[in-house]
C-alpha cells in the first residue's frame, strides 16, 4: 500500500499532509507532518495540484479556504473535531454588543462558519503571541475554554472572556492521573497540551502545541517524560529520541476521529479522488480573513 500511495501521489502531483495524531503508518508516508499551524502554512505555500489532508475536517477546510483552486481531499470526510462546533448560536453577537472594542479570537479548531464571525484565528503554538499583539483590551476566545484560560494567564493586561467549549479527549485527562504517573516516574518531566484542564496544566513542567512538546523533549537534557497529549505524538517522540522514555498518564489517550486516517483510506482517496472538501465561496471569503491574519501575525 505504501508503494502504491507513493506512486499515485507522484503521478497526480499530490502532496500528503498529516497531523501528529494520525496513525504512525500514515505519518510515515506523509510529505509533511506537523501541528496545526505548520500544516496551515504548508497548505498555503504548496505548489502541488492536490492536497491530501490527513487530519480532521477543520484542517481540510482551512486548506481549501487557503487554496480555492486546488483539489483538497481527505481520506475520511467524517473525521471531525467535536470542539469545532462548541459555540452556541448568538453568543458571539451577544458579546460584541456587550463589549465595545471586542476582538473575537478563534482557535483554528473551529468550523468555517464560526471563523467567519471572528477577527483572527490562532493555534496553540501562536495564541499567546497573537492575543498579545492585538490592540483590543477585551478578547472573546472561542471555542476552547482551556486554551483560552491558558492564554489569559499569559496576558494579564487583557480581559479574556471564555466560551464553554473543550476538547473531549484532552479535558478527560485528570490531575490525579498526572500525580500517579509522577509517583511512578519521579524523574520525568510533564509536557502537556494547553487543551488540558487547569489542574493538569498546574502539574506540568512545559505546556505547548504538539510540535512544541516534540521540540521540548528533543532539546531537553532530561531522559524521561510524561506526555499530556494524544498518543499519536509517540511516533515522532520515539523516532527523534531513541534513548529517551515517554509515558502516557492514562491508556487510550486517543482521538478517534484522527484515527480514521489509515493507509487504506489514504490509498482509496488517491485512487478515486472522491472525498473532496468544498467550501461555499461566501463562507470561504469570510473565513479567509481571520486565517490570513493569523498567518501574518503568527510569522
Ligand atoms: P496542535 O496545533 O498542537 O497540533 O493541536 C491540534 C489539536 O487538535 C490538539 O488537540
Ligand atoms: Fe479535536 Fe481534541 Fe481531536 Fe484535537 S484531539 S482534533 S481538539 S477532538
Amino acid at each position: 500500500m505504501k508503494e502504491q500511495i507513493k506512486k499515485l501521489k507522484e503521478e497526480k502531483n499530490a502532496v500528503i499532509l498529516a497531523h501528529y495524531y494520525v496513525p504512525e503508518e500514515v505519518q510515515e508516508i506523509a510529505d509533511y507532518v506537523g501541528d496545526s499551524f505548520y500544516l496551515a502554512k504548508v497548505a498555503k505555500e504548496s505548489t502541488a495540484d492536490k492536497i491530501v489532508f490527513c487530519g480532521v475536517s477543520f484542517m481540510g477546510e482551512s486548506a481549501k479556504i487557503l487554496n480555492p483552486d486546488k483539489k483538497v481531499l481527505m481520506p475520511d470526510t467524517t473525521a471531525d473535531c467535536p470542539m469545532a462546533h462548541m459555540v452556541k448560536d448568538g453568543f458571539i453577537e451577544e458579546m460584541r454588543q456587550k463589549y465595545d472594542d471586542l476582538a473575537v479570537v478563534c482557535y483554528i479548531n473551529s468550523t468555517a462558519a464560526l471563523k467567519c464571525l471572528c477577527d483572527v484565528c490562532v493555534t496553540s503554538s501562536n495564541a499567546v503571541k497573537i492575543v498579545k499583539s492585538l490592540p483590543n483590551k477585551n478578547i472573546l476566545f472561542v471555542p476552547d475554554k482551556n486554551l483560552g484560560r491558558f492564554v489569559a494567564e499569559q496576558v494579564p493586561e487583557k480581559n479574556v472572556i471564555l466560551n464553554d467549549g473543550c476538547c473531549p479527549i484532552h479535558a478527560n485527562l485528570e490531575a490525579a492521573q498526572i500525580r500517579d504517573a509522577k509517583q511512578k516516574h519521579p524523574e520525568a518531566l510533564v509536557l502537556s497540551h494547553p487543551e488540558c484542564e487547569e489542574g493538569v496544566l498546574a502539574l506540568s513542567d512545559f505546556i505547548g502545541s504538539t510540535a512544541e512538546i516534540i521540540a521540548y523533549a528533543k532539546n531537553s537534557q532530561q531522559k524521561e517524560f510524561i506526555i499530556g497529549t494524544e498518543e499519536g505524538v509517540i511516533y515522532k517522540l520515539q523516532t527523534d529520541n531513541p534513548d529517551k522514555r515517554f509515558y502516557f498518564p492514562k491508556s487510550g489517550f486517543c482521538c478517534p476521529d484522527m484515527k480514521l486516517n489509515t493507509l487504506e483510506t489514504v490509498l482509496d482517496v488517491l485512487i478515486k479522488e472522491d472525498k473532496t472538501i468544498e467550501v461555499d465561496e461566501s463562507l470561504r471569503k469570510g473565513a479567509l480573513l481571520p486565517l490570513d491574519r493569523m498567518l501574518e501575525l503568527g510569522k
